[in-house]
């Protein structure tokens, strides 16, 4: 049920013309933020957990946040293992109860990239859990990997390949975006797109959203993007406005007062203009 009603959002998605957003989250303030946003304006989402996350909580703990405030939010919220190229963490992800998790094994040659995808979709699938791979790679220097090449773009052939022969529900092709804010601007290959989109049935995933202008991402979904992953905006809001809180109130100030709700409040409005971004307000299917 749990992948059935991933892919049925992902139809409507592709039907109604719209993405579904994934935020990516370190501390339970910004699942929080992500959790109570996507119930307020009633849109469904990814909860994603980087590998580093998912290890240091332990996915069994993440998947019991998630639902225990599902329950208080009302949110539909999908957990996520994102990007690990290490296939017993999807398993112990799987194993957990996680709804989606992303194998990365974009560095290896495509049919072991195909391969290592294989073998995870068999373990998820078996067991109820979508799973996202990549193809191409996409530029980053953060947790997600440091490709920092130029030859990164997807080749349409690889995204076809990938998508007929490795049993992925969902795939990220690399046109143009990076993990981390970018130096300068992004620069998305839209023909890369449409051609990868015209030629493969399942749903496409942009990577990088973090400091890619509403235009253009707008533009990718016109072409086909059907979930936009948001991650370091989501981290760096938490971050800053913890630091100009403290600064502002003093280091005394009770902090579950008057710091955690006005942070907490910030990253709210960050996802909720990602949610609008996504055009993905008031798509809870009920
Ligand atoms: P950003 O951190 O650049 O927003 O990218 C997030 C992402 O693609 C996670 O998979």
């Amino acid at each position: 049920m749990k992948r059935e009603k991933i892919m049925e959002y992902f139809l409507a998605a592709e039907k109604e013309g719209y993405a579904i957003p994934h935020f990516n989250f370190a501390s339970f303030f910004e699942l929080t933020a992500i959790m109570e946003a996507a119930a307020e304006l009633q849109t469904p989402v990814f909860a994603a957990s980087l590998p580093k996350v998912a290890r240091m909580y332990g996915p069994a703990v993440l998947r019991a946040a998630v639902d225990g405030l599902g329950k208080r939010t009302g949110a539909v919220a999908f957990l996520h293992l994102d990007h690990t190229n290490d296939v017993n963490l999807c398993k112990e992800a799987v194993d957990a109860g996680y709804d989606s998790v992303m194998i990365d094994a974009s560095r290896k040659p495509l049919d072991e990239n195909i391969a290592a995808i294989l073998e995870v979709a068999g373990y998820a699938h078996a067991h109820d859990c979508a799973v996202e791979g990549e193809v191409g790679k996409i530029k980053s220097r953060g947790d997600e990997g440091d490709y920092q090449g130029e030859d990164c773009l997807v080749q349409t052939e690889d995204a076809v390949l990938a998508a007929e022969k490795s049993g992925v529900d969902y795939l990220a092709a690399a046109i143009g975006t990076a993990h981390g804010f970018y130096q300068g601007e992004p620069k998305i290959n839209f023909k890369r797109l449409e051609e990868v989109a015209a030629n493969i049935k399942i749903p496409l995933v942009l990577h990088g959203g973090t400091g890619v202008p509403e235009e253009d991402v707008r533009q990718c979904i016109a072409r086909g993007i059907r979930k936009v992953n948001v991650g370091t905006i989501i981290r760096y809001t938490y971050l800053n406005r913890m630091k100009e809180e403290i600064e502002k109130q003093g280091a005394l100030t009770p902090p579950v007062d008057l710091i955690y709700p006005s942070v907490t409040d910030s990253v709210k409005e960050v996802v909720k203009e990602w949610i609008k971004v996504c055009m993905a307000e008031g798509r809870v299917i009920c």
